[in-house]
């Protein structure tokens, strides 16, 4: 009896695998969702009287984990490259013309594919079963969101046919455009924040603590290309990749195209120009790739990226419409800065009703005024912007110049241009609820103290309530305070309050960051605290003193005296003291250590007994200057297992490249061990 129930529910689990590829990858459906949704429940109740039976790459097993608190980082066994750009067809033919050179000869052939507008990941399948997601991160280090990726119905959790022993794949997690507008909706309707294009949505839904929320979400993913593998050769060119992986049962885009000549390159881009609307996802342009391996290993890498593959992306869209009202924001600084309040209009992907306007000065120049029809461009990420009036249009209408407001809208305090200045300013200081606003978002903001849980929606909300007025007020927060608000629960407040008391011991160099005084960004900030350890000895450093610190010029020397010797500052310092924030570091045990200043490292490879972030600290901590890429200026590369192109160019360029154990020499001995 029980072998017929195992044999019942395997022949259930691989009935809807089988389906599920039917739908995703193959994108010719067999049955209706209504009978997979019998299937899949029928599966359910046998593994619920039988959970001795329930395997990890059950259908049913993609959501059921815990949530998590936290996104371990996860090194990539070998980077995800980005690609360089071109922006022009005249940029494309350029590209090819270096691969003919590189090649000294045309390629026989290359690989067109569709830019998806989403975010790249990684997953690797062991013996052909999904063992870890991560996203690209930082390209080198990313982050696990294997429980996420588990509940994305289009990745299968088994691959099919013959998986090697193991392979890491790459593609592109994308919200196809009927579940953004679904979402939306259902966000718009629960009284929840909508998201502004499908991209930003996806990226948010994979990167959810709970698991459960991204299984929501109908994600779905295009996959393009196979990074680590072991058990086989990799197939010899791009578009058998796309082949195999497509036989593995992975999503690839149907779109992609082999063409075996230039022309056949610009047509293949036009036509993905033409019909970049006609899908049911974003693109953003077209990846042209070098198709056979070996040619690709003729070309090689730069520093970045890859020689044999190009993005070409699509020109920024532009739309007419109507510019109803200019008003202005207050930003964290107190620069007002005026904006484009527009009829909606649908443009480059997402629906804009807010334009930046960047200065008076410039609208002044741009000609723009209130009640113009105006064209407005948004390219992929970048701000929507408003690029001028349609001047026709403005005939017959008396429009009036806008100028800025002498005085605050949100405060009443005068507006002020300072000589010199491009940008007026309100002076309201933090009085005023515009700037405060952007001041304690940008505070707690990832960059600054991480108050994970204190976005905008909260601030506004503590803001309202008269409970915060300045960043110190953030550490005295009570449970009493938040608990009246509706829809906080004892875990949600529990959760902030537990978020604000580990933010009370971020090293100074983060506290700097989230105080944002003028042109201390992290590594400014961590320059400062590094030759001062406090902010007590900060404030009451000499410029003499600032300015001996390597980087710091004499701007950043005004701008933090500037700011240590404002009386706000001196106020808002002390609050945090009786806050029991942490404003020193722990002193430097005999002095500072300077042996690797003017030292400028790259780290890269597998280290044994440092991790990447280890070995960037340990060096930073003696002065150095650790960098992302290899240059001319770099003092020497520190390669670990497994070095790829930086090791080449090090080489190339003649820059000294030290092992695990010249670095441990390196550390111990200061620079001196480099002229050895
Ligand atoms: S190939 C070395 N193919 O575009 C090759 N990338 O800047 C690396 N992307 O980070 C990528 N669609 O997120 C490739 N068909 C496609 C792609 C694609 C979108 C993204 C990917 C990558 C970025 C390249």
């Amino acid at each position: 009896m029980a072998k017929t129930v195992k044999a019942e529910i395997e022949g259930l689990r691989a009935e809807l695998r089988r389906h599920l590829h039917l739908y995703h990858v193959l994108d010719s459906p067999e049955i209706s969702d209504v009978e997979y949704d019998e299937l899949y429940r029928r599966l359910e109740k046998l593994e619920a009287d039988r959970p001795d039976l329930i395997t990890t790459d059950s259908p049913t097993q993609r959501v059921g984990d815990t949530p998590s608190s936290a996104f371990e980082p996860v090194t990539h066994r070998q980077p995800l490259f980005s690609l360089d750009n071109a922006d022009s067809l005249e940029a494309l033919e350029a590209w090819e013309r270096r691969v003919v050179r590189g090649l000294e000869g045309e390629a026989s052939g290359y690989m067109c594919e569709l830019k998806i507008d989403g975010l790249a990941v990684s997953l690797t399948y062991e013996g052909g079963q999904l063992v870890l997601g991560a996203t690209r991160g930082s390209g080198t280090v990313g982050e696990d969101i294997t429980h996420n990726v588990r509940t994305i119905e289009a990745i299968p959790l088994v691959l099919l046919g013959k998986p090697p022993s193991l392979m890491e794949v790459r593609g592109e997690i994308y919200m196809p455009l009927t579940a953004f507008e679904e979402l939306n909706k259902r966000q718009t309707e629960s009284g929840g924040q909508s998201f502004v294009n499908p991209r930003n949505a996806a990226a948010g839904s994979v990167r959810q603590k709970d698991p459960a929320i991204t299984a929501t979400r109908r994600l779905a993913i295009w996959c393009y290309q196979v990074g680590h593998l072991e058990g086989g050769p990799p197939p010899p060119s791009q578009s058998e990749t796309l082949d195999w992986l497509q036989e593995l049962g992975l999503p690839v885009n149907p779109a992609s195209e082999r063409v075996d000549s230039r022309d056949g390159l610009e047509e293949y881009v036009q036509r993905a120009l033409k019909d970049r609307h006609k899908h049911n996802y974003q693109t953003d342009g077209v990846v042209v790739k070098v198709d056979a391996l070996a040619e690709q290993d003729v070309l090689g890498f730069t520093a970045r990226s890859p020689r044999w593959a190009v993005a070409f992306k699509f020109p920024a869209e532009e739309r007419t419409t109507l510019l109803k009202e200019i008003r202005i924001n207050i930003g964290r600084t107190g620069a007002a800065t005026p904006f484009a309040v527009l009829e909606p209009v649908f443009v480059g992907g997402a629906t804009v009703t807010l334009a930046t306007l960047h200065n008076e000065g410039e609208l002044h120049r741009k000609d723009i005024r209130p009640g113009d029809v105006v064209t407005v461009r948004r390219a992929g990420d970048v701000i929507p912007e408003v690029v001028g009036p349609v001047l026709s249009a403005r005939q017959g209408k008396k429009l009036r110049k806008w100028h800025m407001p002498k005085k605050c809208p949100f405060c009443g305090n005068p507006i002020v241009t300072e000589e010199g200045e491009a940008r007026a300013k309100c002076t309201g200081g933090f009085e005023c609820p515009s700037r405060l606003r952007e001041y304690l978002f940008h505070f707690a903001s990832r960059g600054g103290m991480d108050i994970e849980g204190l976005g905008y929606q909260t601030v506004d909300l503590l803001m309202k309530n008269d409970i915060i007025a300045d960043p110190a007020d953030i550490f005295t927060l009570g449970s009493e305070d938040l608990l009246t608000f509706e829809g906080w629960g004892e875990v949600s407040v529990n959760n902030l309050l537990a978020e604000i008391e580990l933010a009370k011991d971020r090293p100074v160099a983060r506290l700097l960051t989230a105080l944002g005084l003028p042109l201390v960004g992290p590594t400014v900030a961590k320059s400062l605290t590094r030759r001062f350890w406090s902010i007590d000895l900060l404030m009451a450093a000499s410029a003499q003193d600032l300015a001996a610190i390597d980087g710091i010029g004499p701007e950043i020397v005004s701008a933090v005296q500037a700011w240590a010797s404002d009386p706000e500052t001196i106020a808002l310092v002390e609050k945090l003291r009786a806050a029991g924030v942490r404003l020193e570091d722990p002193e430097p045990e005999s002095g500072i250590d300077e042996s690797l200043a003017g030292v400028t490292l790259v780290i890269t490879g597998t280290l044994e007994r440092f991790s990447r972030e280890k070995a960037k600290a340990a060096a930073e901590n003696k002065g150095a200057r650790v960098t992302g890429s290899v240059s001319k200026k770099t003092t020497a590369l520190v390669a670990g297992a497994n070095a790829g192109t930086k090791l080449a160019k090090a080489t190339d360029l003649g820059v000294p490249v030290l092992d695990e154990a010249g670095f441990e020499t390196l550390l111990a001995q200061g620079a001196e061990a480099l002229t050895e």
